[in-house]
């Protein structure tokens, strides 16, 4: 059976001493507090308000007939145009669940799915390299925008359509599928004109906690991810997010962890997973707990713990000495794995002394001894920590995780007086680039001190 397990014994002041750790009186005040969070959850979800809440239970059947339609036509490459919440959940479902070097594998390894290619940034050097990379005319490419107008994805997609019109004709719809708000905005209207294959996005589902929607679903079909188990695992997940006591629900319990730390002057949330197979799922969470949660609350207060992710055991190498003795400004969740899916066992070949704790041990167990070292370290030194461990990556804990911290980070917001909703510094910021790009002058301020210097 598959499972998630939050640790917060090292958070805990009898583990790291009253400074840093969590006393019962603060867990006392915090469990009085989150009471009117739940109450408040309760009652926005009956109205319909937490609409991500109600993913789970959504039926998945139009998004899987789209997968299965689209891949009778046995394309070689899916391509996904998206950016922020449109694109960085798909990302950490790819990393997770399919092989890590799944475009490299032949076909009949791919169980005869494409390969797939996320395309976030319009670096025109790294689009140019993937339009080189395919070949176009046995391309699908789905076009990811809730609002159906930001300026990335767009441009992305008039490139596109522009190439597959040459080469295809009017058939160029048909390498098109279209995920925007199911109402409203010009990706939906040019659908509905063109007559394009369209997803929606359930409406009041916001970009970045959309992952659980077509949003994210339908790219994980496309590479034959299992997405009802997935959403099992978010259903599952949902069951453990709302009893009252801290011990009967586990988004409080870590929202607990994250809110006191907080308090108590750890501004920077550090999430280290220790598998290569969750840097997507970090990003997706950098971006979910940034957007979220940093907001100005009036003319003089803001909020806003700031997100880091970092990968263990390679960040060892670059953040950990940061982490043990630079500013006492952090608190550290680690993931953990109990099981790698693999059984590769490091061989004997030199009689040297200084190797010999080495052989007999597989590369699971170097990683699991690197992380418990890591662990033993921060909390000898009083550091906050705490850990997330799961039986194993597959759809459902993967699911359960996404669900959890949606959930967290909610009751963060509420928690911080805040609305984890909303993100007008990205809006503004939208509408400064379309008004450079219409011809007005950028607002920036001309160079002031600016060093040039020449070198070849
Ligand atoms: O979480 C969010 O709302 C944002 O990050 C958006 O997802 C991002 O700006 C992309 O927006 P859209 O999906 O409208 O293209």
């Amino acid at each position: 059976m598959n499972k998630i397990t939050l640790d917060l014994s090292n958070a805990l002041s009898s583990s790291i001493g009253n400074e840093n750790g969590i006393t019962e009186n603060e867990l006392n005040d915090f469990e009085e507090k989150i009471r009117n969070v739940l109450i408040r959850v309760r009652e926005e979800r009956a109205q319909g308000k937490l609409a991500f809440m109600d993913l789970p239970c959504a039926s998945t059947k139009e998004i899987e007939d789209t997968a299965e339609k689209v891949l009778q036509n046995e394309f070689e490459d899916f391509i996904v145009f998206g950016i922020g919440g449109s694109s960085l959940g798909t990302r950490g479902l790819k990393e997770a669940l399919i092989h890590p070097e799944w475009n490299l594998l032949p076909h009949k390894k791919r169980n005869g799915y494409p390969r797939v290619f996320i395309l976030e940034n319009i670096d025109p050097y790294s689009f140019s390299a993937v339009l080189e990379t395919i070949d176009i005319k046995k391309s699908i490419f789905n076009v990811v925008s809730k609002s159906g107008k930001t300026a990335e994805t767009i441009s992305q997609f008039l490139i596109v359509k522009d190439l597959l019109e040459k080469a295809a004709g009017n058939d160029w719809k048909k390498h098109i599928v279209i995920t925007t708000d199911s109402l409203s905005g010009p990706l939906r209207k040019i659908a509905r004109e063109e007559k394009i294959s369209a997803l929606s996005v359930p409406q009041g589902v916001g970009g970045r906690f959309s992952v659980l929607s077509s949003v994210g679903l339908f790219p994980a079909a496309m590479m034959g991810i299992d997405i009802k188990r997935l959403l099992k695992g978010a259903v599952g997940m949902d069951a453990l997010c709302s009893g009252e006591k801290l011990d009967e629900n586990i988004a409080s319990a870590l929202c607990a962890f994250y809110f006191i730390t907080y308090k108590k002057g750890k501004q920077i949330t550090v999430l280290m997973p220790y598998s290569d197979r969750l840097l997507g799922f970090g990003l997706w969470f950098r971006q979910l707990w940034a957007e979220s949660l940093g907001k100005r609350k009036n003319s003089r207060e803001s909020e806003g713990p700031t997100p880091v992710v970092a990968l263990g055991a390679t960040d060892q190498h670059s953040q950990l000495q940061l982490y043990l003795q630079g500013p006492d400004d952090k608190s550290i969740t680690f993931i953990e794995l109990e099981d790698y899916e693999s059984e590769i066992e490091i061989p004997r070949s030199f009689e040297h002394n200084d190797f010999s704790y080495l052989p007999g041990n597989r590369l699971e167990d170097l990683i699991r001894a690197e992380l418990s070292a890591t662990r033993t370290v921060l909390t000898t030194n009083g550091r906050a920590n705490a850990t997330i461990r799961l039986s194993r990556i597959s759809p459902d804990t993967v699911g359960g995780i996404i669900y959890l911290y949606e959930v967290v980070t909610t009751l963060m917001g509420y928690l911080l007086d805040i609305n984890p909703f909303d993100q007008p510094a990205v809006e503004e910021g939208k509408k400064i680039t379309r008004e450079i790009l219409e011809g007005k002058e950028s607002p920036e301020s001309k160079e002031k001190l600016a060093i040039e210097c020449v070198l070849g």
